[in-house]
């Protein structure tokens, strides 16, 4: 009798020992499932693309599109410079694996305007305000991107740092090799510019990026067809910050991870002088 009894408790703890097993196994696996998430949040970067149609727009777009694939939370926020969305810019969106929202407004320029992308990223401003104010995630940071530059993947692990505004040397722009803040003990003082260095903030649209939620802060600030060329940065630059308050990313300025490269026009020979006239290719897309 007390033998089976002394078999009936050796299973009873038996099985207790198996279920506290089973139990602290299972931790460290719901650990590893849901912590590493919490502790590494990564805010989302809003990727603003003004763009066109062109010969190159999309050799262009497909290059950039392909970069920003590898970039974590990524929103690309594209705005063609149209009457209507085109198919070719559509597809693209949709057979790349990101998350973007497509958008149009076409350019009636005033005489005298030689800015471009005014309207498309103010387009995406209002977009991106209305887009935040719902949102339950208001953070995030927003970056003007043109779509012909070179972007290293590292440009946006700086940017995902900014508490306000963040700046970083920009490579081969504004007759220059790298136009940069130029950084003393770990602050902005000054602008290695030499286009135009009379700009309040002589720094290329690729140079800086802003927290998102400052523009709900800032509901008024958006680009403006009325300063001249290239005071646009600066334009939107002073809703902002200051020179003083600007956070110097890239190791204080001293790496280039972006860089202002510009696609070549491409000169297409004229069919209709040519002897041997090639096969019609207006069935193709480029
Ligand atoms: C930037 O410079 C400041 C002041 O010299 C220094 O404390 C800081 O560590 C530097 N930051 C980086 C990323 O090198």
């Amino acid at each position: 009798m007390s033998f089976v009894n002394i078999k009936k408790q050796y299973l009873a703890m038996g099985m207790l020992v198996f279920v506290l097993l089973f139990l602290f196994n299972n931790k460290p696996a719901f650990q590893c499932q849901f912590s590493p998430e919490m502790s590494s949040y990564l805010p989302p970067i809003y990727g603003i693309t003004p763009t066109y149609a062109r010969l190159a727009q999309k050799a262009d777009l497909t290059r950039l599109s392909q970069t920003l694939s590898l970039v974590k939370n990524f929103h690309w926020i594209v705005i063609e410079d149209s009457e209507t969305k085109t198919k070719l810019v559509e597809n693209l969106l949709k057979e790349s694996s990101l998350k973007y929202t497509h958008l149009n407004v076409k350019t009636h320029k005033a005489k005298h305007s030689t800015a471009s992308g005014v309207e498309q990223r103010n387009a995406a401003l209002e977009w991106l305000r209305g887009y935040l104010e719902t949102a339950e995630d208001k953070k995030g940071v927003v970056y003007f991107m043109d779509d012909d530059n070179t972007y290293s993947l590292k440009v946006f692990e700086e940017m995902r740092k900014i508490n306000k505004v963040g700046v970083w040397p920009v490579g081969i722009v504004g007759g220059m090799r790298v136009e940069m803040p130029l950084v003393t003990n770990g602050k902005v003082t000054g602008f290695n510019a030499v286009w135009k260095p009379f700009r309040p903030f002589p720094i290329d649209m690729a140079g800086f990026a802003i927290n998102a939620t400052l523009f709900l802060d800032h509901p008024d600030a958006k680009f403006s067809r009325k300063v001249q060329s290239g005071f646009q940065e600066s334009e939107i630059l002073k809703y902002f910050t200051t020179k003083e308050e600007m956070e110097p990313l890239a190791d204080n300025c001293t790496k280039v991870y972006v860089w202002h490269t510009r696609t070549q026009k491409p000169s297409i020979l004229n069919v209709k002088k040519l002897k041997h006239t090639p096969v019609p290719d207006d069935h193709i897309e480029v």
